[in-house]
């Protein structure tokens, strides 16, 4: 059976990294993956992940499984995190969250249940997006189909040519939207916008999926879930999957979370029966340690409150090296306008670097970034940006 297989292309964001490991030279840096690394160049575990282990290794007695649905009190956080205590929702009890492992596996155990609910679903996807997107629905026999996001003239969103698509997609489909910092572009939708994009989908009846995975990497933890808020204090049904692989530096743990909102109480204790049934399908019940550090900060006032200055200090960080890296690229001598760069949000720039670039960047130069000419902003530090801007300086002028 294993013999006709074909060689599988490696993934274009996590290969990039096995590439990177392989790689001897000592000047490589890694602007690939979506890791965020400090001054250093280092990941290292937050203060308060490592305070919150410390007392979950005291005081923690058994490794029984946690229920199919995950951690009670981690649910309860995801959702006040998701939508603030004051939403209609939460008041409501329209909102139904499971724990999943990861984002991805929010997205998944999502996308599972909507092909469950109706087989024949179509998800539109933005233009560009992750890569991964297309291949989760994939997998769970979804077609997805595109939507106009990004104008690469103008490095803005498409406004106008969204909203016309928005238009007319037809009731009962499903819209992807990343909730914030966009991935890959770093541009988001205003406040006054996703008031629109809400609008449309409670006039057109399309349901809305938020991919909401930096929240805290824009511009600050509550002020980044505006469009998830306005989405779920308008339209009837959504569905939402958070990851806190970046905003408590969570990565190998896996904690995500997917959120279902429905008309009624009622409604959303019905649907979490049947996405119950996904994961006891897939896999079984998640992984307890992640989910129960998020549920512990969360949960402590003094533990909340030195988390959330940590991610401002890793959003603040980012913010400097992107003013840093338009500067220094200026110094080189560098002519193509690059200022858009400081103006996008999260870890991500589209940076307009062609696949070329990105070639010569990588065989030249050790530098990794995705072929779509994505790169990792979070990667970058004082010490590797004059190589850096050194090296796009000189591919800019060769190809
Ligand atoms: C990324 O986009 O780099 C991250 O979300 C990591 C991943 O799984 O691709």
């Amino acid at each position: 059976m294993f013999e006709k297989l074909d060689i599988c292309p490696p993934d274009p964001i996590l290969g990039l990294t096995e590439a990177f490991k392989k790689d001897p030279n000592p000047k490589k840096i890694n602007l690939g993956v979506g890791e965020y690394k400090d001054a250093f160049g280092k990941t290292p575990v937050l203060e308060t992940v490592k305070k919150a282990e410390r007392i979950l290794t005291d005081e923690e007695t058994d490794k029984l499984y946690l229920p199919i649905d995950g951690h009670a009190g981690y649910k309860r956080h995801v959702q006040l995190l998701v939508f603030g205590e004051a939403h209609p929702v939460i008041q409501s009890q329209r909102a139904v969250t499971v724990q999943t492992p990861g984002g991805t596996g929010a997205l998944r155990v999502g996308a599972d249940f909507l092909s469950k609910v109706n087989p024949s679903v179509t998800v539109w996807v933005s233009e560009p997006t992750w890569p991964n997107h297309p291949g989760i629905f994939a997998a769970a026999n979804i077609i997805t189909k595109s939507y106009p996001y990004y104008n690469a003239a103008q490095k803005t969103l498409d406004f106008e040519n969204l909203m016309s698509t928005l238009e007319k997609i037809p009731a009962g489909e499903v819209v992807l939207f990343h909730g914030g910092c966009h991935n890959p572009t770093g541009v988001d939708p205003s406040p006054a916008q996703w008031e629109a994009i809400a609008n449309m989908a409670a006039a057109k009846g399309w349901i809305p999926f938020v991919d909401f995975a930096y929240q805290g990497f824009a511009e600050g933890i509550d002020s980044d879930a505006t469009g998830v808020r306005t989405l779920a204090a308008t339209v009837p049904e959504m569905l939402i999957a958070s990851s806190f692989s970046k905003n408590f530096g969570l990565y190998n743990e896996r904690v995500g979370a997917l959120t279902l909102v429905a008309s009624s109480e009622s409604q959303a204790q019905t649907a979490l029966g049947h996405i119950k049934r996904c994961i006891r399908t897939n896999y079984s019940n998640p992984p307890a340690h992640g989910a129960m550090l998020v549920s512990m900060i969360l949960d402590t006032p003094e533990l909340k409150k030195q988390w959330e200055s940590e991610v401002r200090q890793m959003r603040e960080r980012i913010a400097r090296m992107r003013t840093l890296f338009v500067h220094t690229l200026q110094s080189k001598g560098v002519t193509q306008d690059f200022s858009f760069i400081e103006k996008q949000k999260g870890m991500f720039s589209f940076s307009g670097l062609s696949p070329e670039h990105v070639k010569l960047l990588r065989e030249k130069h050790s530098i990794y970034i995705v072929g779509n000419g994505r790169i990792n902003v979070a990667g970058m530090t004082e010490q590797n940006m004059d190589a850096l801007c050194s090296a796009i300086a000189e591919v800019l002028r060769q190809a």
